[in-house]
């Protein structure tokens, strides 16, 4: 075998793995018919020998490792004591079968081997790349960088588009202009961070959301990373993405391996929301487990913005109750059950149910919410400890630290070394044993502190081993109460990424309750992960994080697009507040068979619209969510057109939130079609073109228009 081809989704990717040659990646784009053959391409790219450069042009490979001579940032630097890092890997064997794809590699001047797993999603198009590297030699080899691979991207891609972020403001995204050089993020946080999600998405200048080519590449990975991009002065452009390794971090011993986490990339013709549906896709079928993806996704109650540390049983109670009865299905009791945990100063590290505040334990309040036919959900934060605790006190030696240097005050705790098999035995009894002594149907998994310094016991760094600790640690807990979901949260968004996702159910995307700040992190996460895994919940009136005042209805419309929850003080809403959560609540159950199972468009709008919906996969039914943000410059706001629905299709076109709908001036739009009414039965062609006059709304309002059958 000397080519390994895909031809899937919205694209090709050709790569020549020749036995003897390094494997190099000759397309990736827009898919090619069968017509056009690799041979043809390696014509039609045919470079040269530039003056003032090398004679003869270097073919690029997949790790662009220094014994190619090509002067780019290399994806693999790997030595031994400073010799032998002149690594070139040539193909030994290739096979492809269907949509996967194994490529070996080796050198033999410096005993390295590389091998290659690829993988292509035959309906998404989404291409999964690992790597797994060993050292074949006889004595250690210390590696010093290893992307999981370096793609060649098309020149014609000017635009990067990346993230950035802080806590309570996760997902930003940063679009610039590439320029010659390195365009690189390294995150050093050990966990996937909330201001350098691994991701990367190349565009064309004038790519949107509905139109343009656009590459996208992430790594599936919930550690220290190195994202990057280079532009050669030759003019080729290469996204490197791989684990960021600290100083003698890779240091392979005879024989041993380091798997590579994947790249998980995909690309489309046809803008960015077609991208985000590629690897909406690719989540949904490959990483959310099948009983996850059938069941549906139950309304969230979390107690911690009502009660934070202050737990009390007949109040706890008294929310269940409120909660019940607006249609929760998950009560989630948050941080503060447990140890002497009664701030974040004590207790972490102590999984034992705290008698001071649940003298008869936890069953009780467990009772309590089943009996409301709610399930039952508990929080933990495995990883970490705080010093007053007695973990602490019975096993300092159990923490991530460094030699000679103090530890960084982080939330008050410190992170456990997880990797060491004690520790990891103690965490999975203590989780363990409290799954097993009551029906609790979820845990939501935090983690609060970067590992500032991740030094083990023989004082080496261990920020890499602590993830694979980490997903270990996951699975043996799935895999014993494998009916329990798992939310990965980090401080909100920290961790929220597709490694991470192939262990657990559902992501916290940030502590930020505050719907306008939400609509934009929402649509910032969902350009990788599906609205299902999506945490969403109603916060209190005035935002505990913004300050800012927000009315139900557009706090309940945000929560509707995505796995809704309500995280406030219901015992303190108004009853006209808790009937209209308890109407979206309702509306969220009808339609989440939609929200989740439906694909996402993202609609390009002006800035202070935020518009994206989902349309039913036999396009039949859809939803369509149009947030105002702020007042419009114009003294009306402008039509939006719909997208991906069926042009040749009649729908119904309804206005379903906020519910009473309140016109501010009439008649309008909403009530010359009676949209809150029987609506109006309009052809899929002309709600995609003409598109649908926006009535007027104050600003800070979300609309949700659904369109069913005719
Ligand atoms: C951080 C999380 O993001 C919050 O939702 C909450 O669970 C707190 N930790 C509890 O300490």
């Amino acid at each position: 075998m000397t080519d390994i081809r895909f031809d899937a989704g919205a694209m090709s990717f050709i790569l020549s793995a020749m036995p003897g040659a390094p494997p190099r990646c000759v397309y990736w784009g827009k898919r090619l018919s069968a017509r056009v053959t690799p041979a043809d391409i390696a014509l039609l790219t045919t470079m040269q020998g530039a003056h003032g450069g090398e004679t003869t042009p270097i073919a690029a490979s997949l790790a662009l490792e220094p014994g190619l001579g090509l002067m780019t940032p290399p994806g693999l630097l790997a030595h031994r004591d400073g010799r032998c890092w002149a690594s070139l890997l040539r193909v030994e064997s290739a096979e492809q079968t269907g949509n996967s794809a194994v490529i070996r590699c080796s050198d033999a001047a410096t005993q390295i081997g590389l091998d290659y797993q690829l993988r292509c999603d035959p309906l998404s198009g989404v291409l999964t790349i690992s790597a797994v590297l060993t050292n074949r030699g006889g004595d250690v080899l210390t590696v010093d960088t290893l992307a999981t691979a370096c793609l060649p991207v098309p020149a014609a891609m000017t635009d990067i588009i990346g993230f950035s972020g802080r806590w309570a403001d996760e997902f930003r995204r940063t679009r610039l202009k590439r320029f010659a050089g390195g365009y690189v993020r390294e995150n050093r946080r050990g966990r996937t961070s909330q201001d350098s999600f691994p991701a990367v998405i190349l565009c064309e200048a004038g790519a949107s959301e509905q139109a343009g080519q656009a590459y996208g590449l992430h790594l599936a990975w919930s550690g220290n990373h190195c994202v990057r991009v280079d532009t050669l002065n030759d003019g080729r452009v290469f996204a490197s993405f791989g684990v960021l390794a600290l100083p003698g971090e890779l240091r392979l011993v005879p024989g041993a391996r380091f798997a590579c986490p994947p790249i998980v990339a995909a690309f489309s013709a046809t803008g960015l929301s077609a991208l985000s549906r590629a690897f909406h896709d690719h989540v949904r079928t490959a990483l959310v487990r099948p009983a996850v993806r059938a069941r549906p996704r139950p309304v969230h109650y979390n107690s911690w913005e009502a009660v934070y540390f202050g737990h009390d049983m007949p109040r706890l109670m008294a929310l269940a109750d409120r909660a019940a009865a607006v249609g929760v299905e998950r009560f989630v009791l948050d941080d503060g059950w447990f140890g002497a945990r009664r701030s974040d100063r004590a207790g972490l590290g102590d999984w034992v149910v705290s008698d001071a505040v649940y003298p008869q334990g936890l069953g009780p309040l467990v009772e309590h919410v089943t009996g409301l036919g709610m399930e039952m959900g508990l929080w933990f934060e495995p990883e970490m400890v705080n010093p007053d605790s007695d973990l602490f006190r019975a096993h300092p030696e159990w923490v991530l630290r460094a030699e000679g240097v103090d530890q960084v005050p982080f939330r008050n705790q410190y992170a456990l070394d997880i990797a060491r098999p004690e520790v990891a035995d103690y965490l999975f009894e203590k989780i363990d044993a409290i799954l097993g002594a009551h029906p609790i149907g979820y845990i939501k998994w935090d983690m609060n502190r970067d590992l500032n310094h991740p030094g083990g016991p023989d004082g080496r760094p261990r920020a890499l081993e602590q993830v694979t600790a980490l997903y270990a640690l996951i699975d043996r807990i799935r895999q014993a109460h494998p009916g329990v979901e798992i939310e990965s949260c980090s401080s909100g968004g920290a961790r929220a990424d597709m490694g991470v996702l192939a262990h657990t159910d559902r992501v916290w995307t940030s502590d930020s309750n505050d719907a306008i700040d939400r609509q934009a992190i929402q649509r910032g996460a969902s350009m990788f992960l599906p609205l299902m895994l999506l945490g969403a919940h109603v916060g209190p009136g005035i935002c505990h994080i913004t300050g800012r005042s927000l009315s139900m209805a557009m706090r309940a419309g945000t929560a509707i697009m995505g796995h809704m929850g309500a995280e406030l003080n219901l015992l303190e809403e108004t009853e006209a507040n808790l009937a209209e959560l308890a109407r979206a609540i309702a509306l969220y159950k009808r339609l989440r068979p939609l929200i989740h199972g439906g694909d996402q468009y993202r609609l390009d709008t002006p800035d202070f619209l935020y518009a994206h919906g989902v349309v039913a996969p036999d396009r039949c039914h859809a939803l369509f969510s149009v947030a105002c943000l702020t007042g419009h410059a114009t003294t009306l706001p402008p039509a939006v057109a719909f997208d991906g629905l069926a042009p040749d299709r009649d729908y119904r076109l309804r206005l379903v939130w906020p519910a009473p709908w309140h016109s501010v001036t009439a008649p309008g739009i909403v009530e010359a079609l009676d949209l809150t009414g029987q609506g109006h039965v309009v052809r899929g062609e002309a709600l995609m073109t003409v598109g649908v006059q926006l009535p007027l709304a104050l600003p800070q309002t979300v609309l949700l228009f659904e369109l069913e059958p005719a």
